[in-house]
């Protein structure tokens, strides 16, 4: 990791536009930053937020990331994809569009670190599926929540059918996309979209604090966790198991695994350096 690298809003690629990279020891915070548009996702927004996720993926020895925070400026988390610009596509250019949608959550998706999405305000369409895309949620209180896409004419398409379904079950899933509905953060709340709901002024410390937690905890193993439940839940129970009990037995003989036993049994706190 350069130093250049740690600057907010530049990256291995160059300066980005709009978005920011802050990093914080092994906590990384990637910020959206088009708040005139309410942080709608065009290409360019899309291409800038996969380089810089690229960029965290970086090998960086003793520096490496272990948790994020994704968030965006203003009033909204991600009011969705951009509508101006996806009035004008036909199907090949709304595949493409899809295509790079689906890159960008699939590559947080797999990350080896968690990452938490902050929902300062809209995470409507393309925003829901980002936020989707993050191992889970923390919102803000007058956050609003929604698959709106029926609206439009048209469907999710950065992975919303699919990661609804998973988060909050098959028929809240299909009331929230066939009615295109905003729902509040205690709506999200109760029905698991988003895993707790605080104050506006204190969304982005809570999920840090969390943030910082989990990069203190042996990364190996919770990068082994998010593979397990990741891949777990499109196997059936006993190949889930199976691939459960293998990720168990691969993390022991790990440098990780012998200084967090070690240092329960001496009644201290393991320093994990992720090998
Ligand atoms: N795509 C492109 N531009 C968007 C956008 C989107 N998804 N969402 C908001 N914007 C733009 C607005 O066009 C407006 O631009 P302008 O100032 O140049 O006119 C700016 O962001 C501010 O939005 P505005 O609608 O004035 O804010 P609001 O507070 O009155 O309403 C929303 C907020 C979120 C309810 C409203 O912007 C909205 O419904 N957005 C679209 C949500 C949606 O359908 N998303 C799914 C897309 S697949």
């Amino acid at each position: 990791m350069t130093a250049q690298e740690q600057q907010p809003g530049i990256s291995a690629r160059g300066t980005l536009q709009f978005v920011a990279v802050e990093r914080a020891g092994h906590v990384a915070t990637v910020t959206i930053q088009r708040p005139d548009k309410l942080n709608a996702l065009n290409p360019a927004v899309l291409g800038e937020l996969t380089a810089a996720f690229r960029d965290l993926l970086a090998p960086a020895e003793g520096n490496e990331v272990r948790a994020a925070v994704l968030t965006g400026a203003g009033k909204a988390f991600v009011a969705g994809a951009d509508i101006a610009e996806m009035a004008a596509m036909n199907s090949i250019a709304a595949k493409r569009f899809a295509d790079a949608g689906h890159r960008l959550g699939d590559l947080i998706e797999t990350a080896p670190f968690p990452v938490i999405a902050a929902v300062n305000g809209f995470a409507l369409g393309g925003g829901c599926e980002l936020a989707l895309a993050c191992d889970f949620i923390y919102a803000a209180e007058g956050a609003k929540l929604g698959q709106p896409e029926v609206n439009l004419g048209v469907i999710p398409g950065f992975g919303g059918t699919q990661r609804l379904l998973r988060r909050v079950g098959p028929g809240r899933a299909r009331e929230l996309i066939y009615s295109g509905d905003m729902i509040t953060a205690e709506q999200a709340l109760s029905i698991g979209l988003v895993n707790a709901v605080f104050p506006a002024t204190e969304l982005l410390a809570r999920a840090r604090d969390t943030a910082l937690k989990i990069a203190s905890r042996g990364p190996l193993a919770v990068a082994a966790a998010k593979r397990v439940l990741l891949r777990g839940e499109s196997l059936d129970l006993a190949a889930a198991n199976e691939l459960e009990a293998q990720a168990f037995a691969a993390l022991f003989g790990s440098d990780d695994q012998q200084l967090g036993m070690k240092a329960f049994l001496a009644k201290s706190q393991a320093a994990f350096i992720g090998k």
